[in-house]
């Protein structure tokens, strides 16, 4: 039985995505700016496919200017960083991204160290990571921004609560302590060698699980009333049925926690709605205009 309020991330970045369409009329109106946003996608990874047509579809719906440059899938490195280079020197790209992963011939931190940081709206480059964890104003990754702006809302202020992240990436994981840490919460940053990792759980008010495994945080894991924000999406085979499933075991979580983000529903559809977000922070940046409201 599930106890736990669900949150609808599917409603939360339809409001984004609309908060952010109508700050780029505002921009166009009074200010002849048009934020744009350039994808780079190298090869054919079907999963990477559908990423990358559903945020061109998203920045495009949301009157920016959006465009996707597609390298075979035997692209150099020197290839990619032309493509970066054109993007950089062209003033009506404001942000940058290239898709992940790059086949395995490409030097992808070079790649993604090459973008300007001023348009690097995935918030990847050393420099953006180092803003970050500076304190001071910088780019950030666009899912840990995401689970950020759900958790305020539905906690308010998170002034010394304990969180746990659960997984260390450098997409996910680590920006998530980072931002967690800028909002004065207690942080764990827990990984696949973490001792007693249900006990570092129990412990938390807030959990992050972005781990990479299908529903490894069970619900006895979790403290009674904590807010658990689930960033996996794992395909695994059911009764014979493919399913989408986060990293939490939700069922069990949900009977627990006070409230949890469903997979699919949650996180996912936020990602996106702050990619747009960062390209209009991005934008404004780059012409030295104060951001709409
Ligand atoms: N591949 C999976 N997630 C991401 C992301 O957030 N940004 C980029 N560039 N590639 C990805």
């Amino acid at each position: 039985m599930s106890q736990a309020t669900i949150i609808d991330g599917k409603a939360f970045a339809a409001d984004l995505r609309a908060t952010v369409a109508k700050q780029v009329a505002t921009l166009q109106k009074d200010h002849g700016l048009t934020p744009g946003l350039s994808v780079i996608l190298v090869g054919e990874d079907p999963a990477s496919e559908v990423y990358v047509r559903n945020k061109g579809k998203a920045t495009h719906e949301a009157g920016m200017k959006s465009e996707q440059f597609r390298l075979s899938s035997d692209a150099t490195t020197q290839a990619v960083l032309a493509k970066v280079a054109e993007l950089n020197a062209d003033p009506t790209v404001h942000g940058i991204l290239v898709q992940l992963p790059l086949p395995d011939q490409v030097d992808a931190p070079a790649v993604l160290g090459a973008i300007d940081p001023a348009k690097d709206v995935d918030g990847f480059h050393v420099i953006n990571v180092g803003l970050l964890n500076t304190g001071q104003d910088a780019m950030v990754p666009c899912t840990p921004v995401g689970c950020l702006l759900m958790l305020k809302h539905v906690v308010g202020d998170l002034t010394g609560k304990r969180a746990i992240v659960v997984g260390r990436s450098n997409i996910v994981g680590k920006p998530m302590a980072a931002l967690l840490l800028k909002q004065h919460c207690t942080v764990t940053l827990a990984h696949s060698r973490t001792v007693d990792l249900p006990g570092e759980c129990r412990r938390a008010d807030i959990v992050i699980a972005a781990v990479g495994r299908a529903e490894m945080i069970r619900g006895d894991w979790i403290k009674p009333g904590a807010t658990v924000i689930d960033v996996g999406i794992n395909r695994i085979e059911r009764d014979g049925k493919r399913k989408l499933v986060g990293d939490v075991a939700f069922d069990e979580a949900a009977a627990v926690a006070g409230a949890i983000t469903p997979v699919p529903g949650g996180v996912g559809p936020m990602t996106i709605a702050c990619l747009l977000k960062n390209t209009v922070t991005a934008a404004c940046r780059q012409n030295a205009i104060a951001e709409p409201a």
